[in-house]
């Protein structure tokens, strides 16, 4: 598939009072037309800081990219004026975030907000940008869109809302979405309508999507690979269904082990002991060490790589790489 997005040895770093926390620390993703790469990890990993630093919406300071590469299309936006970021990230790449209540503007109807996008961007009249929107809310499959346009935000309800974001993110038919956490906030069910539509839009539109979430549940269905994060690094990349069956690092396997499962109910379900670390002082060695089951000596001082996961036989296993010493062990325990 060829790279739509390609980010290349990311560094992003906040520089507090308290002292500077290493969020991002060496990252390296890819997402072609018509993928979508689902990025998971716990709380703090660096998953919104590392889209930020994509976006070029970064809270800077106290946030400043430190190193690496985010090549869109060819071009490493890192390197591209303020200005022409804001082309980029208008026309060609939009986001979309958990809280669409935040997100909206409570004091303007949702047909205004969604028209507005083809009033900037296209110059379009008031009256054609309306009908845009309209149109917008069918496609995101809103009940009575030409009756509900004049509404405002707070008269939809949460998923209704967050089918408006989608709508919003879609307007100029982007290349690339990036969907932060885009169904935390709703229920159950709701939430699988909510990516499906999602999915569904992705697959007409061939968009690249990167898909951000620490709920492995939803990710199985919609993903086609998995980038999992701890303290701010990509500890394991895997297509999809491979990184279900037969993770390679440990901490993907606590992971996986602790979604509920319906052919484990009454099980206890596990939970990896301990917590993320401190961005502050990242732990020595394999910066999972101190939670890790599987730890020897040698990852308290050797950091490990991101090791390319093959087959015992040698045999390439593509798209697979794990940052674990033991990556082999765990593997073969599966
Ligand atoms: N505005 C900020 N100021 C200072 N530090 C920040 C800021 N934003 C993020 N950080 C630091 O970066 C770390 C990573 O944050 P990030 O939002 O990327 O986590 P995440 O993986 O998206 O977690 P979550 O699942 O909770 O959304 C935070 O734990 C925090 O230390
Ligand atoms: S390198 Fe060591 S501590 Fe890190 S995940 Fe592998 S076994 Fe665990
Ligand atoms: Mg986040």
């Amino acid at each position: 598939m060829s790279a739509l997005l390609e980010v290349r040895d990311l560094h992003v770093e906040f520089r507090t009072r308290d002292g500077v926390a290493k969020a991002v620390n060496g990252v390296s993703y890819g997402v072609g037309a018509g993928e979508t790469l689902a990025v998971l990890g716990e709380s703090g990993s660096g998953k919104s800081v590392t889209a930020q630093a994509i976006m070029g919406i970064l809270d800077s300071p106290p946030g400043h990219v430190t190193g690496g590469q985010v090549l869109f299309q060819g071009r490493d936006l890192l390197t591209l004026s303020k200005e022409e970021r804001r082309r980029v990230r208008g026309a060609k790449m939009a986001m979309i975030f958990q809280d669409a209540l935040s997100s909206l503007n409570p004091v303007h109807t949702v047909g205004a907000q969604l028209g507005e996008m083809f009033q900037v961007h296209e110059g379009m009249s008031r009256k054609d940008a309306r009908v845009k929107a309209v149109e917008l809310m069918d496609r995101v499959r809103i009940p009575a869109a030409k009756e509900r346009v004049n509404d405002y935000p707070h008269q939809f309800s949460g998923g209704m809302r967050q089918r408006i974001m989608i709508a919003m993110a879609l307007a100029l038919e982007p290349d690339l979405i990036i969907a932060d956490e885009p169904t935390t906030a709703l229920d159950v069910t709701v939430q699988a309508q909510v990516m499906d539509l999602l999915a569904e839009l992705q697959r007409e539109f061939t968009m690249g999507l990167i898909l951000i979430t620490h709920d492995l549940g939803v990710v199985a269905d919609v993903a086609d690979k998995i980038a999992v994060m701890y303290a701010g690094r990509i500890v394991e990349t895997a297509p999809v269904h491979e990184l279900y069956k037969r993770p390679a690092h440990p901490y993907t396997r606590g992971l996986l082990d602790s979604i509920p499962r319906l052919d484990r109910k009454g099980q206890e379900l596990y939970a990896i002991k301990g917590l993320p670390p401190n961005l502050m002082a990242i732990p020595p060695g394999c910066p999972f060490h101190p939670r890790c089951p599987r730890a020897q000596d040698v990852c308290v001082t050797d950091r490990p790589p991101l090791f390319p996961v093959t087959e015992n036989d040698g045999t390439e296993l593509p798209g697979r790489a794990g940052a674990c010493h033991f990556w082999k062990d765990e593997l073969n325990a599966s």
